[in-house]
């Protein structure tokens, strides 16, 4: 089975994807300062600039009109941009907002931009082409579903301490760490093979911290509702038992390991220059605080989530007989569960991040 096919497109990532430009906004002060650190010598001709697992672009351009202009403080060569994401993510709305007239793309007539379909954990690109590959909340999808079931959640790294509904066994957990942890060597290799010596990989993620992780909550209410779908017989307990979204919530800890593993070769294509796990206020639960609107709340949470998750849904009940009306039910459930219950199912964005820098092949 598929991973995942990416984002709901047709726009609705784009609108409903603040929270993840919250965590991004947080680390782009690293990218400022990683630019200036960059040897762009003579025999660079063009500066390329990759963004792994784009999905609409809206966040994607952001960030990179934010790094265009730190490079610029310094340089006028071409500079190239590429977004990348899985060949069936929906990047209609990236080019509308690349095209050259468009008021939210680069104002620089010397900036040229691409997309290229395919998977992050694959080299993409020619080798010594590229001088600062970046991607945010998105390398916590995994490349491959290491089991064919999870019978007891529908998330790896398990229920929420205050939810506690279900449980995720620590061998189950386990499989699908080391999963998380591989994935991330194959990335760093694919990267390795594209950056020049000196070049910059940034890497931030959705994650766990010592008191929050950014699963908790939303997969919480995703779970219940699912489960209530299993109690109406929309689909049957065997159904609940094979579904899980492949996405691991790694601690910082893990981010870095690869690093700084002797065994992994990783560890001597780059060297860690900066890192951190941090918390971002979440704009829909910020605004929930000022006007207490709780059905705006609702359907903002839902939105967010549904994202990034109805497609994965989709793809693991593709043969059941209604599964629009599937979908929609369990949406909407969601919506009410947290409308009804807002503590209960309480959000937080954790972020963890490294910044790379790719050292002299030895
Ligand atoms: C939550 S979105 C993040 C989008 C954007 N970077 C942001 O921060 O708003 C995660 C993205 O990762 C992409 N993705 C998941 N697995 C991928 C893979 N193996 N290769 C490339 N992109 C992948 C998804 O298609 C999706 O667009």
């Amino acid at each position: 089975m598929q991973v995942t096919s990416g984002m709901i497109g047709h726009g609705f990532y784009n609108d409903n994807s603040a929270p993840q430009l919250s965590a991004i906004s947080y680390v782009l002060p690293w990218l400022d300062a990683a630019v200036d650190g960059l040897d762009l010598g003579a025999e660079t001709s063009t500066v390329g600039l990759v963004d792994f697992g784009c999905s609409e672009g809206k966040n994607s351009v952001a960030l990179s009109k934010r790094l265009i202009a730190a490079v610029r403080k310094t340089s006028d060569l071409p500079i190239q941009t590429i977004h990348s994401d899985l060949p069936t993510n929906d990047f209609s709305e990236l080019f509308l907002r690349l095209a050259s007239n468009s008021e939210a793309g680069f104002d620089d007539d010397r900036v040229f931009s691409a997309a290229v379909g395919g998977s992050m954990f694959d080299q993409l690109l020619p080798p010594n082409s590229v001088h600062f590959a970046t991607t945010f909340n998105a390398i916590g999808f995994l490349s491959d579903r290491p089991v064919d079931q999870l019978a007891g959640y529908i998330l790896p790294n398990g229920p929420s301490k205050q939810r506690g509904v279900g449980q995720v066994t620590k061998a189950e957990k386990k499989i699908f760490a080391d999963q998380a942890y591989t994935d991330l060597q194959e990335f760093a290799r694919a990267r390795a093979a594209e950056l020049v010596t000196g070049g910059k990989l940034l890497i931030q993620v959705f994650g766990a911290g010592d008191e929050f992780r950014t699963c908790d909550g939303l997969y919480d209410v995703l779970n219940d509702a699912v489960l209530d779908a299993v109690e109406q017989g929309m689909i049957n307990q065997d159904d609940y038992d094979q579904y899980y979204q492949p996405v691991y919530f790694r601690t910082l800890q893990e981010l870095r390991a690869p690093f700084f593993d002797p065994e992994s070769d990783v560890s001597r294509l780059f060297t860690l220059e900066q890192s951190e796990c941090y918390e971002v206020p979440v704009p829909f639960v910020q605004e929930y605080e000022k006007t207490r609107d709780i059905d705006a709340y609702a359907a903002a949470y839902t939105n967010f989530f549904r994202a990034f998750t109805e497609a994965v849904l989709r793809l693991n009940f593709a043969t059941h007989p209604s599964l629009d009306r599937f979908v929609e039910f369990v949406f909407d459930r969601s919506e009410q569960l947290v409308r009804e219950f807002p503590q209960r199912y309480e959000f937080h964005y954790v972020a963890v991040a490294v910044l790379l820098s790719r050292n002299a092949n030895c």
